[in-house]
């Protein structure tokens, strides 16, 4: 595995590759959730590039950005036992040198959900993907559907800029107990930690009543609400039915795909997570289907 420091070493080795490309970016402190990436990367790919960089224009001032956990030795070493070819691990300054001024903005779906919580987190994201896209080149980029409106806003990026790549969304890995793996778990102590189940058996809930036919997204979230209300360590940020691929919420029964997405601060974390109704779409087909491809070619 070659690691690339700057720009200059990653265009030079970029220009050298032949093959297809695939790319999974991080930001560090891995996890069996971004490997589940690097894994779908490199059954699909002849070369992976993998990208590690704690990107300070998507952290809000408010946010973690300066305590964000970082192990790059040991993410070296999961990336290479892998078999990423690549990783690129720039610095701040290299990304956004003095003179930067050029971001990238999604308009509607950066708006609702995380984006209502995070000011100016999106721009951020699709202001460095967007970079690393064009740095890198990929045929296909890897995301994961933990950050479901990530990948729909990325999707729309990616579209509406023609960025010749395809988008790949891979399930979410949970912990035994359903806790989806998040490098911000480690804020948990471990009181916190048990309680933090609260959001799977939240999904569990609000899946076992639209399995016996409860269609209406109100009712659905009245039930989530309850769940969530029962755990004294949990604080609800949002709990939301959207659609898919506008992310506005639904407030009439479908039959369609719906997005569930909660956000709930336990301890010092804010977690996500998020399922699509029904549960069997929860596949990596079926989220590609429903998160990562172009409405118009469905
Ligand atoms: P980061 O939080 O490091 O996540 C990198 C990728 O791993 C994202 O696509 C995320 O959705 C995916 N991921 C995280 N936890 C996962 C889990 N439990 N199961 C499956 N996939 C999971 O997301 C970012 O970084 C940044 O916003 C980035 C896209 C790198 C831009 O800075």
């Amino acid at each position: 595995m070659q690691i690339l420091n700057s720009i200059p070493e990653l265009h030079l080795a970029r220009r050298l590759m032949t093959g297809s490309v695939g790319l999974v970016p991080t930001m560090g402190y891995l996890h069996a959730g971004h490997m589940s990436l690097v894994d779908y990367a490199r059954r699909e790919n002849d070369l992976v590039i993998a990208t590690i960089f704690v990107n300070p224009t998507q952290f809000s001032e408010n946010e973690d950005l300066t305590t964000y956990p970082t192990d790059l030795p040991r993410d070296f070493s999961m990336l290479e036992s892998a078999g990423v070819d690549f990783v690129f691990v720039p610095t701040p300054e290299m990304m956004y040198p003095r003179s930067f001024q050029t971001y990238v903005t999604v308009e509607q779906v950066s708006q609702g959900l995380e984006g209502a919580q995070r000011n100016g987190h999106f721009r951020g994201v699709t202001t460095v993907v967007a970079k690393l896209f064009n740095l890198t080149q990929p045929n296909i980029a890897y995301f994961g559907q933990k950050d479901a409106q990530q990948v729909v806003v990325i999707r729309r990026m990616v579209e509406d800029l023609n960025f010749p790549l395809k988008i790949a969304v891979c399930p979410i890995v949970r912990e035994p107990d359903g806790l989806a793996l998040s490098s911000r778990n480690i804020y948990l102590n471990p009181e916190e930690r048990s309680a933090a189940v609260v959001l799977y058996n939240t999904i569990q809930t609000v899946n076992s009543h639209y399995f016996a036919g409860e269609r209406h997204p109100n009712r659905l979230l009245e039930i989530a609400n309850d769940v969530i209300k029962a755990e004294p360590l949990a604080q609800m940020s949002y709990a939301s039915l959207s659609d898919p691929i506008t992310l506005y919420d639904l407030d009439m029964p479908t039959e369609d795909p719906m997005l569930f997405s909660l956000a709930v601060q336990i301890g010092k974390p804010r977690l996500l997570d998020n399922c699509i109704l029904p549960l069997s779409l929860n596949t990596r087909d079926g989220v590609t289907a429903v998160l990562g491809v172009d409405e118009k070619a469905r």
